[in-house]
Order: structure tokens, then sequence, then C-alpha cells
């Protein structure tokens, strides 16, 4: 095949737009401080030990304990006061954990009594008990049965395809690097800037390869297609690409997220890669796949063997001059229908996630997903450190526990209490908190209504990171309350802390 790169003129501009776009990142910092009306509390830049509050202008902060220090962390944005609670729990291996279906009790509360009031900028002492120091919370572990961390994931027979731009494929790095690194899978993306120059290709090609991810960056065979025909006009390239290893072609949108890369090999062993294969998730939205079509949708992943793959190799700009759709998976889908007798598969668990607002109530309901989507656009979900706890116990992600009758941990996503406790009649229905949600009951099962107001508390999680092999998984509350009693409630932020180490049973 004769391929002819389009062209790229260089662009100095580069470091320009940076440094305006960092300037006005600043101000817009500085801007943002002035306006809040609370005591939440930003460090400046430049590390000097500053910050600015609204309570006491520009003062010192004081160091906290090392153990406390992290919850300082800008891209937290805690209120200076926070209310503070730590729990330990010690994940203990078994071979017959739980069946998933039905969520575990433990007759302990999980958030207890003690909690702190920490002043952030002040050595994070407790105002609540100056007496008492926090470190002197009980950290008497909570024992739950875990399942076994999965074996190492090995995709060296998958080649994985993405269109999308430099800055995305930079700032994905994280969540990228959850389900790819030391996979043994290829990375091909082909890069639409029109101005992205060939060392800005290969620092990121090595910025991928410090995350152990084989990437191969590229562009566009055509680039008077968009992105989304990129994303069907990728299979020229997939086939360029493959190896005499590869099994499996994957064409995925660059906010598709595979929680467990291990469960998608598992995925892909089930089915026979020597047969022409098309296999994926439909949306959730019934009027979605009424206007679309029955079909693989693209962000929740779309692998195809490939034996497919070569029959389609072919058809491809056949396909894109004659389809009326140009969308890359809905180009994909008639493709194959036109040119091949090959069944769509669909996988319940890889996830399209066509929902929006708030999907608490999916993320609580207890599923194991194969993939999760749109979770930066459409709904908002810190994916990569939900997805952490995958990597010590497996099984775990999302799994359910019930704690003194009224609390529920989904693991890696949030812990609610329901005021007048909850049922596990009730947990057995998904919580109905995005919008149209009872539309959602014939794709992703039965639904209960949306918790009252007042009628459940829920902390989510913000961020978990592996200390000293425990791993420390932060969940906050954005609230308020009146601290200093002048009958005004002001922003303060509630924070537990969960300290999960590991042990196996006797
Ligand atoms: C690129 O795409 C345009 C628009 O679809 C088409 O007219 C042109 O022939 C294509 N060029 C190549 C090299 O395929
Ligand atoms: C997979 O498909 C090939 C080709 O149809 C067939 O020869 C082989 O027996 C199948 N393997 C399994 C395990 O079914
Ligand atoms: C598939 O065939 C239908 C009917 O002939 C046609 O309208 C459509 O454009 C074709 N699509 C592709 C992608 O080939």
């Amino acid at each position: 095949m004769l391929v002819t790169r389009c062209h790229s003129p260089i662009s100095h501009r580069g470091i320009t737009v940076i440094f305006i776009i960092g300037t006005v990142f600043l101000l817009t910092l500085l801007a943002k401080q002035e306006h809040n009306r609370g005591t939440r509390q930003y460090e400046l830049p430049f590390g000097i030990g500053l910050a600015i509050s609204a309570q006491d202008g520009v003062h010192a902060v004081k160091q906290c304990s090392p153990e406390l220090d992290y919850l300082r962390r800008k891209e937290y944005g805690l209120t200076r006061n926070v209310v503070y609670r730590k729990r330990c729990i010690r994940g203990v291996y078994s071979q017959d954990v739980n069946s998933r279906d039905s969520v575990t009790e433990v007759e302990s509360p999980l958030l207890g009594s003690r909690a702190d009031v920490l002043d952030l900028d002040d050595e994070c002492k407790s105002i609540s008990s100056p007496n008492s120091p926090v470190e002197a919370q009980s950290c008497e572990p909570i024992t739950l049965q875990v399942s076994e961390p999965f074996p190492t994931a090995d995709l060296s027979n998958v080649i994985f395809g993405v269109a999308t731009t430099l800055s995305r494929l930079q700032d994905s790095i994280p969540q990228f690097s959850h389900w790819l690194s030391g996979t043994g899978a290829l990375f091909l993306a082909i890069v639409v800037d029109d101005s992205v120059t060939d060392d800005e290709l290969d620092a990121l090609e090595s910025m991928y390869e410090a995350h152990d991810i084989s990437l191969t960056t590229i562009r566009p065979w055509n680039c008077s297609f968009d992105v989304n025909e990129q994303h069907f006009a990728i299979l020229h390239d997939l086939i360029d690409y493959s190896t005499h290893e590869t099994q499996w072609v994957a064409i995925i949108d660059d906010d598709t997220f595979f929680p467990s890369p291990y469960s998608i090999s598992q995925l892909l062993a089930s089915h026979n890669a020597s047969e022409p294969t098309y296999i994926g998730g439909l949306s959730e939205s019934q009027g979605a796949v009424a206007y679309f079509g029955h079909m693989a949708y693209g962000g929740a992943g779309v692998f195809m063997s490939m034996p497919l793959v070569e029959q389609l190799d072919s058809h491809v700009e056949d396909c894109l001059a004659q389809s009326i759709t140009r969308q890359g998976d809905g180009l994909l889908n008639d493709c194959i229908r036109n040119y091949t007798q090959t069944e769509f598969i669909a996988i319940p668990g890889l996830h399209q996630l066509d929902m929006r607002g708030d999907l608490s109530g999916f993320y609580e309901s207890g599923t194991f997903p194969l993939s999760l989507h749109h979770w930066k656009s459409w709904h908002q979900a810190p994916v990569d450190k939900m997805a952490k706890i995958a990597s010590f116990c497996g099984d775990c992600f999302l799994q359910r526990w019930k704690f003194g009758g009224d609390s529920i941990l989904a693991n890696g996503y949030s812990i609610s209490q329901y005021q007048d406790g909850i049922s596990q009649g009730e947990l057995d229905l998904i919580e109905a908190t995005w919008e149209e949600a009872m539309g959602y009951e014939a794709t992703m099962g039965r639904m209960r209504e949306k918790s009252g107001d007042g009628k459940k508390k829920s902390y989510r999680l913000i961020d978990a990171e592996e200390v000293d092999g425990s791993l420390r998984q932060v969940f906050v509350l954005h609230g308020a309350s009146d601290m200093d009693l002048d009958g005004e409630e002001e922003a303060m932020d509630e924070v537990v802390e969960l300290r999960w180490e590991w042990s196996k049973s006797d």
C-alpha cells in the first residue's frame, strides 16, 4: 500500500502558547482565591510556604506530620479546616470470598465515633481535641475477606488503536498506564493535530515507553478524514503494525478505560481468534441503539479477530466512500455487515456509559465493569485512582460491604451512610441517580428511586496511592459547618482515609 502521510508544518508558536496558558492559569487561580468566601485554602505557587485564605489573608503555613501532610496537596483543594477520620482495613486473601451478588455485612461501623477537626495550615493540629494527638485515632483494623490479585495480564496478542490529539495522549498517561503498562500490548495512535512535529511525537513515545507501554504514533493516511472517520480508517494502520503474535485488533476512544486488563485477556481468550469475530458493548441508551444501531459502540472498546480485519482491509476505501454514517463505530459496523458474514457479539460488561450527570448509582451497584467511558466528559470519575484497588485484590473493585447496618463501602468509589439504613433488597436495585435514569431499566437492570435529600451522605474517592506496601484511599465529602458558631455555615470538607493492609489467611 502506498501511503502518503499528510504534511504538517512545524509550529514555532508552541512555547509562546504554553507561556500564555500558564500565565492565564495562575491569574485564574489567584482570582478564584479572592472570590472564595469560605475557608478554602490554597498554597501559593513556587512553594514559598505561604497560603491565602479569606480568613487571615496571606499567612505562613506550618508543615504537618508526614502521615497527614498529603492532605495539603493543592490538587485536593480541601478547605483549611477539615473533619478527618482514619480507618484501617486488613484485607485477608481468601479462596471462598462471598459472591458479589450479596453484600457482606460487617457488624462494626466504618466511620466510627472519633473525628478530628484539623487545621491544615497549622501542622494539621486537631482543633476539636487539642490534647489528644490525631495520630491517637484508633486504627484497630477491620478484617475483610478479599480475593487474590489477578495474575499479570498478557495482552501481547492485541493491538489497540486510537485517533486523538497530542495533548489528550499526554494527559491520559495515568489512565492508559493503569491497563496497558507491562501487558506487552501494542498501542497505535493516529495523532490528528495539523501542527504536530516529529520531535513531539518522539517525546510522547518516550513518555509512554517510560511507563512500559509500547506506543507508536502515526499521522493519518488521509488528512481529509475527521477524527471520527479516522477511528475507522485506522484499520489499514492496525494491519500494517500488527505482528505475527497479533490475534486481536481493538479500536478504542481516548477515554476508554479498562479497570482490569487481566479480565480483558480472559474475555478474549473465551473467543476463538481463528474465526472472524466482532465483539464489543452496546450503548445502555435504548434511544442511541434505536438511532445508531445494534453494534459495538466505540467508547466501550471494539474487539475484532485478525481474520475479520483481514476481510475488511480491501473494503475500507469503499466503505468510507459509500457510508452515510460518519461515526467510526457505525462505519465499522456497516462495513462488517455489508462485506462479511460476521455477527456482532454484545458483552454486557463493556460499557459505553451513555448516561449524563451523577453516575454514583451505577458505580455503587456492585457491578464489575470490563470497560468505562465518558468519565471525564458526560460524567466525572477518577477511574485510574478508583481501579487502583484492583491491583491488590482483583475482583474486589467496586465490591460492596455493609458496615454497622447503615454504611456501604463501594470499594474504590464511595462510602455512603444511609440515615435510615439500607436493606439487601434495596441494594439489589440500581439507584437512579443520573439523568432520566428510570429509562435505563430495560438495559441496565431494575432501579430504585434516588435517595431523598439528607437521607444519604456520600464520601467520594479522590485519590488512591500505595504507601509503604499499604494502599491509602482518600474519600471526601464537600460539606459545611458552623465551626465558629457565628450562625453562618462555612465550607468545611470531610475526609475519610482508608488504609488497606494485606495478609494471607493463616
Ligand atoms: C482522502 O479523502 C478524501 C475525502 O474523503 C478523498 O476525496 C480523497 O480521494 C482521499 N485521498 C486518498 C489518498 O485516499
Ligand atoms: C477455532 O476456529 C478454528 C477455525 O474455524 C477451528 O479450526 C478450531 O477448532 C477452533 N478452536 C476451538 C477451540 O474451537
Ligand atoms: C452498506 O450498504 C448499504 C446498502 O447498500 C449502503 O447504504 C451503505 O452506505 C453501506 N455502508 C457501508 C459502510 O459500506
